[in-house]
């Protein structure tokens, strides 16, 4: 067996903010990739962003901002996502980084020299959106086969790749790998696409038209085409051309991608990597489409999901259960939130969570926390092996996700959850619980339970982590120890007679279907989202107080006189208040929302008992009462004219 696995998702552009298609794949590599520390391998794994390009350049020009200062914005969002859904890539590259281009310029240097780039003069019709020539025969009425815009004739000088020259190496070399390509769909596509003669492939763009890029090392009055500055990234990653993590992991490399990019991965990427005389890569995983009402999620559409929001709404687990279970890798499949609520009720709620929540609130009743001494050897039970179940479900379960199956691989873990239920009601341990001569069996059936549990929380982990890790806690494991290695979860009899266990807790709550859609008439949203912005607004009342206590708060109708920024502080303005019987300066928070001018002339509300304190070396004698939130602020004013120095009460 290997020791290593190298996982990668596309690096993604940077001309929008990421939805959930690119939250998909990658959760699909972190799903390989935490398989495969499941099976005890050293993994590394790779994301990143694709920031080179007109696309870019048109996006932040759109944004009015220099490409750079864009492409640093965007891939934050990127960067920043991942965390949201425990993902913690080894490697978070962007093609701005120095070493990436570096590696990038060594390339094309050897792949001239070597002969396979010529430089020639080209006409044809290219599209912006793909960055790419197309023939007249790739049109779709006319226009560009991915995005239906319009192709432009453009008649350049340019350089090649000399593609043409390994066009039967290529078809030799995956009839002799028939597993390069998965699933079998999209390596009949890539043959498909290899019976007709392949180009060679421009890959320079001339300065004149695009500087947002890389220079050719071979001629500076070109940048390459974005492709094979993109593609390169996997290996750039690694440190290429040196070193041990570049040896450990690049034989073992999986890419995953969707199958937009099927051309540049079957066919551009192994060439390259041909033509430079490295090794080709393993495996190329390739997923169809998440839509939404028929169509593509794309930005370019405008039907993108936010996955930040939906992971505020459901949880990162309930979110990553679905997208697995939900699609067949490899097809397309439909995002909805009722699909997304039916799983979560059926699966997580239903099955997984009431088996856990009723198992231990048994363990509790009829043991007081203390587990039993139960003989795991004796896995047999009034017609349950539960042992044997697990080794079925842990032997169907690793075949499944071996191939990148997800969804049945989590279908033969909820089989084993299924039966579990069916043992619980069958065994019906509230009955054993009233017999004396019921005891024995008790403990059995609760032990085995609680160890069937044990093995089901392993087998969650790269789908679920952090529930996965919640249901060991409960169970008294430790989940910093390597819990989910698959050789411990072959074990039968981790969980101690005597040890003390946590009392259990409701994993997955049932969400009620009509109250999550249930419009609210004033606001026309969600009563969900209703019910979260409430939350957000409503900060809890304080403790209430008499009369006296508010008597010793002393308010004052005070005129704004003067008011000015305070240096160095973005969020203060610097007030000067007249409170009829003396002046005062006022230091607010409120500079994000206010012109210094907004409050002049105005008659505001002035905490006048208030200590003063230095804000910023400037002593503030009292407080400006504002409504103020992260978005918005309201300055308290008097709705009709009252001599200063009144007080408010
Ligand atoms: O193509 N369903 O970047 P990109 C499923 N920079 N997956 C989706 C999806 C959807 N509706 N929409 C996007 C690029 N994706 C290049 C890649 S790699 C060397 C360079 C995911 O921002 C899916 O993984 O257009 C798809 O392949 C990728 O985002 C395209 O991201
Ligand atoms: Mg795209």
């Amino acid at each position: 067996m290997t020791s290593a696995f190298y996982i990668t998702t596309p690096i993604y552009y940077v001309n929008a903010k990421p939805h959930l298609g690119h939250t998909y794949t990658t959760i699909a590599a972190d799903v390989a990739r935490r398989f495969h520390q499941m099976k005890g391998k050293r993994t590394f794994f790779l994301t990143g962003t694709d920031e080179h390009g007109d696309k870019i350049v048109k996006a932040a020009e759109a944004n009015d901002m220099e490409p750079h200062t864009y492409a640093d914005k965007i891939s934050a969002l990127f960067k920043e996502l991942w965390p949201h859904y425990w993902i913690s890539p080894d490697r978070f590259i962007r093609t701005t980084d120095a070493d990436h281009v570096a590696v990038v310029q060594r390339i094309l240097q050897e792949i001239y020299d070597a002969g396979d780039i010529y430089f020639s003069e080209y006409e044809g019709l290219y599209c912006f959106d793909c960055e790419q020539f197309y023939g007249e025969r790739d049109l779709v009425d006319g226009k560009c086969p991915d995005h239906a815009k319009e192709t432009v004739p453009i008649k350049e000088s340019n350089y090649f790749f000399r593609m043409s020259r390994y066009q039967q190496w290529l078809i030799d070399y995956i009839h002799e790998n028939p597993d390069l390509i998965q699933p079998e769909r999209y390596k009949n596509e890539v043959l498909g696409f290899l019976r007709e003669p392949l180009e060679d492939l421009c890959i320079s763009r001339p300065k004149s038209r695009l500087q947002w890029g890389i220079t050719l090392p071979f001629d500076e009055r070109y940048v390459t085409y974005v492709w094979f500055d993109a593609l390169i990234n996997y290996i750039s990653a690694l440190g290429y051309p040196n070193g041990e993590k570049f040896e450990t992991f690049w034989p073992h490399v999986h890419h995953v991608v969707a199958k937009d990019i099927l051309k540049p991965h079957g066919i551009y990427w192994p060439i390259m990597l041909k033509a430079a005389g490295i090794k080709i890569y393993k495996h190329l995983f390739v997923h169809g489409y998440w839509n939404v009402d028929e169509s593509k999620m794309s930005k370019s559409l405008g039907n993108v999901i936010d996955p930040i929001e939906l992971k505020e709404s459901y949880g990162s687990d309930a979110i990553r259960y679905f997208l697995m279970r939900e699609m067949t890798f490899g097809l397309d499949s439909s995002f909805s939130e009722v699909a997304l609520i039916n799983r979560i009720n059926a699966d997580l709620a239903n099955d997984l969570g009431n088996l856990f929540s009723r198992v231990l609130a048994m363990f509790q009743k009829y043991f007081k926390g203390v587990v039993p001494d139960w003989n795991p050897e004796e896995s047999r039970v009034m017609g349950f092996d539960l042992k044997a179940g697990a080794k079925q479900a842990i032997a169907d379960f690793t075949a499944e996700m071996e191939n990148f199956a997800f969804h049945r691989g989590l279908a033969s873990v909820w089989e084993y959850i299924g039966m579990m239920n069916k043992f619980v009601d069958t065994a019906a341990p509230w009955e054993l619980a009233k017999q004396e001569s019921g005891q024995e069996r008790l403990k059995a059936v609760i032990g085995n339970l609680l160890e069937g549990l044990r093995v089901v929380s392993g087998l969650i982990y790269p789908v679920m982590p952090e529930t996965s890790a919640t249901m060991q806690v409960h169970l008294g494991q430790d989940p910093d120890h390597e819990f989910y290695l698959v050789d411990e979860l072959r074990k039968w009899g981790f969980i101690q007679p005597g040890a003390r266990l946590p009392k259990g807790i409701s994993l997955f709550p049932r969400l009620d279907p009509d109250a999550v859609f249930a419009e609210d008439k004033a606001t026309g949203k969600h009563a969900a989202e209703t019910k979260k912005a409430q939350a957000q607004q409503y900060t809890p009342l304080e403790a209430e107080i008499s009369l006296d206590d508010f008597s010793g708060i002393d308010l004052r109708a005070a005129t704004v006189e003067t008011a000015e920024k305070l240096p160095k502080a973005d969020k203060l303005l610097k007030l000067g208040v007249n409170l009829g019987f003396e002046k005062r300066t006022v230091v607010a928070g409120i500079a994000e929302f206010y012109e210094p001018g907004d409050l002049i002339g105005k008659t505001v509300v002035v905490l006048a008992n208030l200590k003063p304190a230095k804000l910023r070396g400037v002593s503030s004698e009292g407080m400006v009462l504002a409504a103020l939130d992260r978005e918005n602020a309201s300055v308290a004013v008097l709705d009709r004219p009252m001599p200063p120095g009144t007080r408010l009460k």
